[in-house]
């Protein structure tokens, strides 16, 4: 097994530029293949899980290349994939998964979507149910559930889904199903997610209408092709958010990053924590975009509750690393879906944050954390192969008494390639 050593530093200043959005890279070659004609793509990130995207569409017929800075989509139009000729394999991407599985129920052959170990194990009757309420005919493995998902194309019909878990991903299937139903299909969104799908079907130009909790989507003859840029990934920056914020005397200047009201919990919960972070220059339509800047902070602990809970998803685990850090108590609730992510990131951070010497108390849906103590070093820390809790552990290494191991250090090609390049630079 790889190793990564983490040296503890002191403050961090300068400013970085962070990667292209993981969701809006997925979802921007996702419509780019559908659309009539060329798209291109300014910033996309080529991180493992985004190629898995890639390259399900090469195998179905598109053709994608990277010309320059940008990633050049020849669309082939709602009806034009091709039938894959072996299973299309995903590795690590739920996302390409979830979102896959709703397009491939409508299409005019079968398909059979595939994972790693991580991806095999997590769930996804969350999908295959309401896909099947709209007629696809999809099988899984042990309880019909699991991958690898075998799916038999065939014409869909529109329905009425309460998506109740807040997973942008669940909603995103169902819109991108909805794109080929018969009559409409409606996603009443009872706990709000990343809107990048709704987005990105309104640009397309899909008949897609959105009015508060309702998303209305209706069979779409075609999709205009269009030039995307994806903004720097919030979720890859909330690592040096909190980096710069528990480093005392830091200031730190994060640039092009995505600020989408849906993905900004997490500028919220720090600030409510005490964090001085300020946004500025903000612009874009499609997606809004601007710089963030953050200073070393005394940080206090707070409540989360399950209201906050999707909009800080992917951030959660540095948010507990913060949390450890900061003086009191802040419990987490209502977080019981993050034990079903690449890895059960309420263990794999609980128990690395124990090791670390932290007060931490994990519950069935979250954790008690008593903070305010200094991370002790001089442990090996399990990443259990998961790409956001090797990078949060790291980032608590930089703010340990003394060095820290971390195990398959390389799981964060999955989001965030260049993340230990960035360490070094900011820290040299
Ligand atoms: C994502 C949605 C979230 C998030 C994941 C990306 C997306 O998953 O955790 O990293 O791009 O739609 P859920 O929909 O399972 O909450």
């Amino acid at each position: 097994m790889e190793y990564k050593t983490i040296t503890p530093k002191g403050a961090i200043r300068g400013e970085i530029i962070p990667p292209g959005d993981k969701s809006i890279s997925h979802r921007a070659i996702i419509f780019s293949a559908l659309a009539d004609g060329k798209s291109t793509i300014e910033n996309f990130l080529e991180s493992e899980d985004c190629l898995s995207t890639v390259e399900a569409f090469k195998a179905m017929g598109v053709s994608i290349e990277k010309k320059q800075k940008y990633l050049c989509i020849d669309g082939v139009g709602l009806n034009g994939l091709c039938r894959p000729k072996d299973d299309l394999f995903v590795g690590n991407s739920g996302t390409t998964m979830r979102l896959l599985s709703g397009i491939l129920a409508a299409q005019s052959f079968d398909s059979t979507l595939d994972g790693d170990e991580s991806l095999r194990n997590r769930p996804m009757d969350r999908i295959v149910e309401p896909l099947r309420k709209m007629g696809a005919v999809i099988s899984g493995n042990r309880d019909r559930h699991h991958a690898p998902l075998h799916i038999h194309g065939t014409q869909l019909k529109g329905i009425r889904f309460e998506e109740k878990r807040g997973s942008a991903q669940v909603k995103s299937c169902v819109l991108l199903a909805g794109l080929y139903a018969d009559k409409e299909t409606i996603v009443h969104e009872i706990k709000p997610s990343r809107d990048h799908t709704e987005r990105m079907l309104s640009l397309f130009n899909a008949r897609f209408v959105k009015k508060g909790e309702l998303s209305t989507i209706k069979k779409t003859e075609s999709l205009k092709s269009q030039r995307i840029h994806v903004p720097g990934d919030i979720s890859s920056a909330a690592f040096f958010i909190v980096a710069a914020l528990l480093l005392k005397g830091s200031e730190l200047k994060i640039i092009n990053v995505g600020l989408n009201p849906s993905r900004i919990g997490v500028l919220k919960v720090l600030r409510e924590m005490g964090a001085a972070i300020t946004i500025t220059d903000i612009h874009g339509t499609h997606e809004p975009y601007g710089t963030i800047t953050v200073k070393g902070s005394e940080l206090h602990g707070i409540k989360i509750n399950q209201a906050m809970i999707p909009a800080i998803i992917d951030e959660l685990p540095i948010i507990m690393v913060a949390a450890a850090c900061a003086k009191g108590e802040t419990v987490i609730k209502g977080a019981e879906e993050l034990r079903v992510k690449e890895t059960d990131r309420l263990k794999s951070m609980c128990s690395g944050l124990k090791q670390l010497g932290s007060d931490v108390h994990e519950t069935k849906d979250g954790a008690i954390i008593q903070g305010g103590k200094r991370f002790k070093g001089n442990v090996t820390l399990d990443s259990c192969n998961d790409h956001r809790t090797a990078m949060s552990l790291a980032i608590a290494g930089l703010h340990a008494e003394q060095e820290i191991a971390i195990s398959n250090p390389d799981s964060v090609s999955i989001s965030y390639p260049d993340f230990f390049n960035t360490i070094n630079n900011l820290t040299q």
